[in-house]
């Protein structure tokens, strides 16, 4: 296009300003200026766009303009994000940009719930606009490239990687994956303030065993498909431009170097035309797995598996000498490379290489963004039970705010919160006190939790200080902390309000944990208050369900506020007061104890249901069922679900209408979440009990009631075969709408 380097290089700059809309380029355009480049490309810079590393210091700078870079991770700031830029399309000899990548699993600065939570929302759209606000931050800053959404379905709470995903079912994971898509990437991933979006862990490694990270998994080809694929291939037919193959062992092949799900399915099956990245040195712990004998053979692997860029550890530089040698194919390596060129043009890199510096004053941590924090923090807290309507408070009863949790500001944040900032979060304590007025509530922290002494991830902050929190001292905050204080407050409210749970570093990545119990003294705390007899509402910050079983029976109230971000005190104290009423459902089911692990609501059927003796699947010592069944959340009202009317008989090319009357039967407005759930009663593989297939959030006025109406396409009720071929099997089938997975009213419909 430009014939002078200088020339195109000031060119380029201009329109990175914004000083001219360029032109999008069309698919076939872009192939052929991939076609062009590849042509002049030597196989040492073919490698180089193989080839990502982490933050920018003067030897990756060097590499960069040798042609031997063509990815960083973790260089934030639109001023450093720039330099790196500069040096590869200025100063290299190809003027290849580079993709910046981040991990943005909830927000940039502005942080958001963390997924876990968010997924409780049951609300996509509002997800949508969350993932929208974070492209705009994450760009402003100069990164083009998350690696998120995090999609990986997850039925064991001790695995500390549950907190980044949407939870334990397929049918939202794959809703809430494709709604984060389209808000990393908008209209156009080379939008100036969008994103290229990576969904991830592909594949399955939610199912690591035993829960601990990292873990072998081992499972079938149906349960590959049927549930941790799903969410991927939403993700896919979203437009997601990349995705991250996972780190553990997939049924003896390490999904790093997993032929059959990068290429087979994903390639094969699935059309995907963009590039996958290893995850963080996962190509050389191949060596470690057992899969490869040196970092050439680990190389090979990875590459004719289907994963086109190697992740910090630079096992990919051992590719020219395959090459060289004939081992490896130089179609191979020019097809990986093609991926990658063509998101880069996707994404808009040739046209607007450089950050705008003049976004990152404006775009970041606005009133704008907190505000959608908030509405999702708000949206995402899970209302588990409410004896005699304690809640919500009055605002004229004094308030004893208590525990670990309620002035934790690092914590509020949640575990992998990119850019964020702790002093950005609002506290529970801070909320109240604002909200209340200091006279009206007490505050005493009772004890610490002590960090675990190992699993506990490096680099998590331990919870500020108080006197870093930037809320008022008062004496108390400044004392140790004593179960004594704490009676004390209690003693002097009308009600107690408990924020126990986790640290932040207590879930996430390498933080998995073989007990679901409150760390440290949480629980001689909530005894102690509980013994001064005041009402007591438990508010849970955690990034998984913990052991609570003990609790319907000692406490009123019981809201699951997981850590839902900057805007997480405002969110609660909101909710706490009735200023709104609770909305959010439990994305996953949770557990009595440990031992239930995994517990989730589309099990199988078995040959011995659950039945009131012993000769069933289950357990002498404790219920199958869990605390709380998947979808569950409890409002200030109640509702009515009634008038099921369902189609009776479909074809298997046609479409299921069911519709119930849900009526507001409280006293006051409130928003439910209405789920529909089908169950295959007899078909060619065994089917779960229930599955989800669609939902609706509606708000309904006192004595209001609305019908809502749910539309499924037949072949969405359909199933692999043995042979893992898609059928709808004919015959009967149970349908459900239902405010969990364990309740609503049913009916039945035939597929013909
Ligand atoms: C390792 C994590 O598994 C992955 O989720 C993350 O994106 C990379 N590190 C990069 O930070």
């Amino acid at each position: 296009m430009f014939a002078f380097p200088r020339l195109r290089l000031a060119a380029v700059v201009l329109l990175a300003c914004g000083f001219s809309a360029a032109q999008k380029l069309s698919d076939q355009e872009i192939e052929q200026r991939v076609n062009d480049l590849l042509k002049k490309m030597t196989i040492e810079e073919k490698t180089g766009q193989l080839t990502q590393y982490a933050g920018n210091n003067p030897q990756t700078m060097e590499m960069i303009k040798q042609g031997k870079v063509g990815s960083l991770l973790g260089v934030l700031g639109a001023d450093a994000a720039n330099a790196a830029q500069r040096a590869a399309v200025e100063g290299s000899r190809l003027h290849i940009p580079l993709i910046l990548g981040y991990d943005v699993i909830h927000g940039y600065r502005t942080v958001f719930p963390v997924p876990l939570a968010g997924a409780g929302s049951f609300d996509p759209e509002l997800i949508e606009r969350a993932e929208r606000v974070a492209a705009k931050e994450s760009t402003a800053s100069g990164v083009k490239w998350v690696f998120a959404p995090m999609v990986d379905i997850a039925r064991d709470p001790r695995w500390g990687r549950i907190v980044e995903g949407a939870g334990e079912d397929p049918y939202l994971g794959s809703v809430i994956a494709a709604a984060k898509v389209r808000g990393f990437q908008g209209k156009d991933m080379g939008d100036p303030d969008s994103v290229v979006a990576c969904a991830k862990h592909y594949v399955a490694y939610g199912a690591a065993e035993g829960g601990r990270d990292y873990n072998t998994v081992d499972i079938s080809e149906q349960l590959l498909r049927e549930v941790y694929l799903p969410p991927f291939r939403a993700a896919v037919d979203a437009g997601t431009g990349t995705l991250m193959s996972a780190f553990q062992d997939l049924n003896g092949e390490p999904a790093a170097a997993n032929h059959h799900t990068l290429t087979e399915i994903l390639r094969g099956e699935w059309r995907f035309d963009g590039f996958v990245v290893s995850d963080w040195g996962a190509t050389h712990e191949l060596i470690a797995h057992g899969a490869a004998a040196n970092d050439a053979e680990a190389s090979f692997r990875a590459l004719t598996a289907g994963v086109d860029m190697d992740m910090v550890d630079g096992a990919y530089n051992t590719i020219p000498a395959l090459v060289q040698s004939g081992k490896l194919p130089a179609a191979v390596v020019d097809e990986a490379v093609r991926r990658i060129l063509r998101i880069k043009f996707k994404a808009g890199l040739f046209e607007h290489p450089y950050a705008d510096p003049q976004r990152e004053k404006t775009d970041i941590l606005t009133a704008e963004n907190r505000e959608v924090a908030r509405k999702l923090a708000f949206e995402s807290m899970v209302l588990l039970q409410n004896k005699n309507n304690l809640l919500p408070l009055s605002r004229k009863q004094t308030v004893a705010i208590i525990g670990p949790l309620a002035n934790d500001k690092s914590s509020q944040l949640g575990p992998w919160a990119a850019n964020g900032q702790a002093a950005d979060a609002i506290t529970p304590l801070q909320a109240f006190r604002q909200k209340m007025g200091d006279d009206h509530v007490i505050y005493a922290k009772g004890v610490d939790i002590p960090p675990f002494e190992s699993g506990l991830a490096a680099g998590v902050a331990p919870p500020a200080p108080a006197s870093a929190t930037g809320v008022k001292n008062v004496e108390s905050e400044n004392k140790p902390a004593s179960i004594e204080d704490a009676i004390a407050a209690a003693n002097k409210a009308d009600v107690a309000v408990l924020f126990v749970g986790e640290l932040a570093g207590m879930t996430g990545e390498a933080s998995s944990r073989a007990s679901l119990e409150l760390p440290g003294g949480q629980m001689k705390l909530i005894d102690a208050v509980i013994a001064t007899k005041k009402p007591v509402v438990l508010v849970l910050e955690s990034g998984r369900p913990l052991n609570v079983s003990w609790a319907p029976d000692r406490v009123s109230s019981i809201v699951q506020a997981w850590f839902l971000g900057v805007e997480a005190g405002n969110a609660i104290a909101h909710t706490l007061l009735g200023d709104a009423s609770p909305s959010g459902h439990l994305p996953l089911s949770w557990p009595r104890s440990v031992g239930q692990i995994p517990v989730y609501y589309n099990h199988k059927a078995t040959g011995r249901p659950t039945a009131p003796d012993r000769w069933h699947t289950g357990y002498l010592d404790s219920p199958s069922t869990p605390l709380y069944p998947f979808g569950f959340g409890l409002s200030y009202t109640s509702f009515h679900y009634g008038n099921l009317k369902v189609d009776p008989r479909i074809s298997a090319s046609g479409t299921l209408h069911v519709s119930a009357e849900i009526e507001n039967s409280g006293k006051r407005e409130g928003t439910e979440v209405v789920q529909l759930y089908v169950h295959d009663r007899v078909a060619p593989t065994s089917r779960p009990v229930r599955e989800l297939k669609g939902f609706q959030r509606i708000t309904l006025a006192p004595a209001e009631h609305k019908t809502v109406e749910f539309t499924v396409n037949a072949n969405d009720l359909g199933s692999y075969d043995p042979d893992m071929h898609w059928v709808v099997p004919t015959g009967g089938y149970d349908v459900w709408v239902a405010p969990d997975a364990a309740s609503g009213v049913q009916g039945t419909f035939e597929i013909q």
